[in-house]
C-alpha cells in the first residue's frame, strides 16, 4: 500500500462513519477496504430493533467491494471515535478470507491509527471445509 493509498483508505473510512445508523448503541463505525486493483469501497454499521440483525461497518464495506466484482482485498481501515476499536470476532473471520491483510484502526480524525495484521488478530482462523 502506498502512502497515498493509506491516506485515502483512512479518509474513506472516517468519512463514511457519519452515515452510521446506530440508534441503539450510539456507537458509529466506518470502514473501507482497498482492493488489489487499487479501488476503495466503504461502509458503515447499521443496527436494527431486532438487535441481532445489525451489521458491522467492516462487513458492509466488504460486501460493497464484493458486489462491485472485487475478489482481492489487500487492506481494511476501521474507524471509531477512538483508535482502540478493533474488528469483532465475526468480522475477523470474514476478513481472514482475504489472507493476512493489513488492518488499520483509526480514531475519528485519523490522528491516531493502530496497525495490525489479520493473523495476529485471528490466529488459527477456520479455513477448512
Ligand atoms: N461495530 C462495528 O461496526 N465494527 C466494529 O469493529 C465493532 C462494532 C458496530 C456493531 C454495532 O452496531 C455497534 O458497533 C456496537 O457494537
Amino acid at each position: 500500500m502506498t502512502i497515498e493509498q493509506r491516506e485515502k483508505l483512512i479518509k474513506a473510512s472516517i468519512d463514511v462513519r457519519k452515515n452510521a445508523y446506530a440508534p441503539f448503541s450510539h456507537f458509529s463505525v466506518g470502514a473501507a477496504v482497498l482492493t488489489k486493483k487499487g479501488n476503495i469501497y466503504s461502509g458503515c454499521n447499521f443496527e436494527s430493533i431486532a438487535f441481532g440483525a445489525g451489521v458491522c461497518a467492516e462487513r458492509v464495506a466488504i460486501g460493497n467491494a464484493i458486489s462491485n466484482g472485487e475478489r482481492e482485498i489487500t487492506a481494511l481501515c476501521v474507524s471509531g471515535k477512538n483508535s482502540d476499536i478493533t474488528p469483532c470476532g465475526i468480522c475477523r473471520q470474514v476478513l481472514s478470507e482475504f489472507g493476512n491483510i493489513e488492518i488499520l484502526c483509526s480514531n475519528e480524525d485519523g490522528s491516531s491509527v493502530n496497525v495490525y495484521d489479520m493473523k495476529s488478530l485471528l490466529p488459527f482462523a477456520f479455513d477448512t471445509i
